[in-house]
């Protein structure tokens, strides 16, 4: 399956949850350590070099970043890039904020269907991703984990690698790169079910 996008908007960045519009489509957020690859995950998604601002430097994302798409086929779907997290030079201040906006966020937020959460696949699972998990199971919000960065494992230990994070984290892992497209359709599968969104609805039909 292939999954075209037609349009690609960025929309607006807020910095607390009541900054967001009204939800108008169903939405998908991306969560994950600083400089995981969160951005460069959505610009591959998106087929776009420059929809999410992407940097080596960690940090680059501030506040809730909100991205329009259209994919072929007419689906809708709302993209949140969440700041990353787990980056200590950000000031303290910074740092306090960044629970309760996400928390309420995660919580509060009407249009949310689910969370992907990226994991380097050569770190694993650490005690933010473990605390992010059970927070999302306790609110109710659908979690995924993508395992980013995956061209940096050689191919014979990938599937293995994916298998363990799927084990310990207790959702359904998916590989991915943004560097090669590895990964790019399985995770368009998983995010429109995790959303709700059918691609191909099949047509109503008539009652004999
Ligand atoms: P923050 O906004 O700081 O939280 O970071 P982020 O999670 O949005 O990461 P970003 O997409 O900006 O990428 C961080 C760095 O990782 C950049 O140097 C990217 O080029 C690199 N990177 C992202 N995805 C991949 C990937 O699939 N493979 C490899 N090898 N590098 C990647
Ligand atoms: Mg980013």
């Amino acid at each position: 399956m292939q999954f075209d996008v037609l349009e690609a908007d960025y929309l607006l960045t807020a910095v607390k949850v009541g900054g967001l519009p009204p939800p108008m489509f169903a939405e998908v957020a991306f969560a994950g350590r600083s400089n995981v690859g969160k951005s460069s995950l959505i610009n591959s998604l998106a087929q776009r070099k420059k929809l999410a601002r992407t940097s080596s430097t960690p940090g680059c994302t501030r506040g809730l970043n909100l991205f329009r798409l259209q994919l072929r086929g007419g689906a809708n779907i709302d993209f949140v890039d969440l700041p990353g997290y787990g980056f200590a030079q950000r000031s303290k201040a910074e740092r306090v904020s960044w629970g309760p906006m996400i928390e309420g966020f995660l919580t509060h937020r009407v249009g949310l269907r689910g969370v992907a959460i990226l994991v380097d696949v050569r770190r694993g699972l650490e005690d933010e991703e473990r605390d992010l998990l059970e927070f999302l199971a306790h609110v109710k919000q659908r979690a995924l984990v993508v395992a980013t960065k995956i061209d940096r494992v050689p191919s014979s230990k990938r599937k293995l690698a994916v298998l363990d994070l799927a084990k310990r984290a207790g959702v359904k892992a998916i590989p991915f790169s943004s560097h090669t497209g590895d990964g790019r359709d399985e995770l368009w599968g998983a995010l429109l079910r995790m959303a709700a969104i059918d691609l191909n609805p099949t047509p109503m039909q008539p009652k004999p």
